[in-house]
């Protein structure tokens, strides 16, 4: 950024923040900067940059379904969906910080990160949003739920499948790209790489971000309520494989969706 960028974008912050009502910090961050304007030196740029976390106000979870939807649908790319849905209604909404983070970092994320099916991108794009905006003792159980809530919910669901027409809808049992988008081609009877398969894995992308919105907004307002329970298989198997026993391994995906029991 130029100082003329730089003094322009935080004219833009301090007003912003003054009608958002954010508080002296940014305000007395965009004095300084054009204290520093004013006798030629650049303004130190971490002066703008909050301690984390960083302010949440409560957004509309519909207008971020939309936009996930949208943001994933632009690029077919669900991290930068997952991401750019819940971020760019901060941006409208907050304003600064959230203009400093461009969403094209998420990008690495498509495909449960570049094509190996690993976790499901929208939620890693909306899990890095969480994770800006609540302390890690609030994060992890709400991104906790998000995961649960995935893999237990019918996707895409029924609010995301009136942006056109309906499409199979699947569970995934899991928070992996590949176990989730295998069971909707399944279910479907559609083949990956099809525009059915991308508008799919778009409407899922704006499911999450809605979903994510939901759980920062219910602890916004202390009222976040964990709900979902882990299948039956990884309490049992890991009393004897988990802490308590030989602890050989970790992790709270279905047991059963790759082993057998024994
Ligand atoms: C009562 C205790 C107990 C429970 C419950 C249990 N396991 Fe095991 N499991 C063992 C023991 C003991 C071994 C052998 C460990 C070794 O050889 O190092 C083992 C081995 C394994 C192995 C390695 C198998 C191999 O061929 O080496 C896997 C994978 C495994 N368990 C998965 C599971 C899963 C999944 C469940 C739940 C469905 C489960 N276990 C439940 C005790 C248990
Ligand atoms: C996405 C598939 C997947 C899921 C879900 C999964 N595992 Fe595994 N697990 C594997 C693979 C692959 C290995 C490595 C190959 C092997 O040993 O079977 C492994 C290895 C293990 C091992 C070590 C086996 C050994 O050889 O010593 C244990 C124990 C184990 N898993 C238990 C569990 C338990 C308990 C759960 C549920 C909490 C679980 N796994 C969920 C795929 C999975």
């Amino acid at each position: 950024m130029n100082q003329a960028d730089q003094s322009l974008s935080s004219k833009q912050v301090s007003r912003r923040a003054f009608l958002a009502g954010t508080g002296g910090f940014v305000a007395g961050a965009a004095l300084g900067s054009r204290l520093f304007s004013a006798v030629g030196l650049a303004a130190p740029a971490q002066a703008d940059v909050p301690e984390w976390p960083w302010p949440y106000v409560p957004l509309d979870p519909e207008a971020v379904r939309r936009k996930g939807y949208e943001a994933c649908k632009s690029i077919n790319n669900c991290m930068y969906g997952g991401a750019e849905g819940i971020l760019n209604e901060l941006r409208e909404k907050v304003g600064h910080p959230f203009t400093l983070i461009p969403s094209d970092m998420f990008r690495y994320g498509a495909g449960g990160i570049v094509g190996w099916g690993t976790v499901c991108g929208a939620l890693n794009g909306a899990a890095a949003v969480m994770s800006l905006v609540t302390p890690q003792e609030a994060c992890f159980p709400l991104v906790n739920e998000l995961m649960g809530w995935y893999c237990e919910t019918a996707l895409p669901t029924a609010k995301s499948n009136a942006y056109g027409q309906p499409l199979a809808q699947s569970v995934s049992g899991s928070p992996l790209c590949h176990v989730s988008v295998s069971k909707w081609c399944d279910a479907s009877g559609i083949a990956f790489g099809t525009p059915e398969q991308a508008e799919r894995c778009a409407r899922l992308t704006g499911d999450v971000c809605a979903k994510a919105v939901e759980l920062l907004n219910a602890h916004a307002a202390g009222k976040f309520v964990p709900a979902y329970t882990a299948p039956a298989s990884v309490a049992e198997c890991m009393s004897c494989h988990g802490p308590e026993g030989m602890f050989d391994t970790i992790g709270n995906m279905d047991c059963l969706g790759c082993h057998e029991p024994h």
